[in-house]
C-alpha cells in the first residue's frame, strides 16, 4: 500500500470544544449547553462569512466575537476576565480518548499524520502539545498561512502543496461534514468521524469516502484494506 497522508481537523475532531461547557457551567449554570453550542456555531459561521467577504482575521478573533454574540443572544454576561479565562481554556481542550491510539496505529502502518486547522499554527501547536498529540504529528498546517478559511478549495490545495502529496493519497479526517465536503470537492479523499451518533451528514451530492466512529476505527479500516490503493 502507498503511504497515505492523513490531515486531521482539530476542533471537534482531535479535541472537544464542547468540553468548554464544563467551565461555562460554573459561570452560567444551566444555560451552559445552549451557550456553548451557539458559540461554536457562530464561530464557524464567522469564519465562513469572513472567507466569503475576503475579510480574514485569525480564527481566535472569530472565536472571541462569537462568544460576545452568544452571550448577548442568551442574555448572559461575563466579565472580561472570565472571557479571557475561557479563551485560555480553549487552548487547553483534551483529546478524545481514541485520538492518541488511533494516530499511533496509523503511524505504525507507515502513514503520515498532520493537523490541518482553521486555527493559527502557534495556537494549534500549543493546544495539541498540551493534549499530548503534537509529538505524534509530522506537521501542523494552518489556513492562516494563506489567509483563507475552510471549505475554500484553496486551503485544501494548500494542504497538498505543504505536504507535497497527491490528492489521491491524501485524506482529510474531520467530524465536520462541511469540512469533509470541502475536501472531497477539492479532489481529496475524506473520512467523516461521526462522533455523535445523532450527527447527520448533509444531503448533497458529495459523500465521505469513509464514515468512522473513532480514529481507531479509521486505523483498523486501513489495516484491513492493506491492499487499498487509490
Ligand atoms: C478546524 C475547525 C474547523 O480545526 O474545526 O479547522
Amino acid at each position: 500500500m502507498h503511504t497515505q497522508t492523513f490531515a486531521f481537523d482539530v476542533y471537534g475532531t482531535l479535541v472537544d470544544p464542547l468540553e468548554m461547557s464544563r467551565y461555562l457551567q460554573m459561570m452560567v449554570g444551566d444555560k451552559a449547553g445552549e451557550l456553548s453550542k451557539l458559540w461554536r456555531e457562530k464561530q464557524i459561521e464567522y469564519a465562513f462569512r469572513r472567507g466569503l467577504m475576503g475579510r480574514y482575521e485569525p480564527f481566535t478573533v472569530c472565536t472571541l466575537q462569537a462568544l460576545e454574540y452568544a452571550l448577548k443572544v442568551t442574555g448572559l454576561s461575563l466579565s472580561d476576565e472570565q472571557q479571557q479565562f475561557l479563551m485560555a481554556q480553549y487552548q487547553q481542550l483534551e483529546a478524545y480518548a481514541d485520538v492518541i491510539p488511533g494516530i499511533e496505529s496509523l503511524r505504525a502502518q507507515g502513514h503520515r499524520c498532520v493537523a490541518f486547522s482553521n486555527g493559527p499554527a502557534d495556537k494549534v501547536k500549543a493546544l495539541l502539545a498540551n493534549a499530548g498529540v503534537l509529538e505524534l504529528l509530522d506537521d501542523v498546517i494552518s489556513v492562516d498561512e494563506i489567509k483563507r478559511y475552510k471549505p475554500d478549495p484553496a486551503v485544501y490545495l494548500h494542504l497538498l502543496q505543504r505536504t507535497a502529496s497527491r490528492a489521491g493519497n491524501t485524506w482529510l479526517i474531520s467530524s465536520n461534514a462541511w469540512d469533509v465536503m470541502g475536501a472531497r470537492h477539492a479532489g481529496l479523499n475524506a473520512a467523516w468521524v461521526q462522533r455523535d451518533p445523532a450527527a447527520v451528514f448533509d444531503f448533497w451530492d458529495i459523500s465521505p469516502d469513509k464514515t468512522v466512529q473513532t480514529l481507531q476505527n479509521l486505523a483498523e479500516e486501513f489495516s484491513l484494506n492493506s491492499g487499498f490503493e487509490k
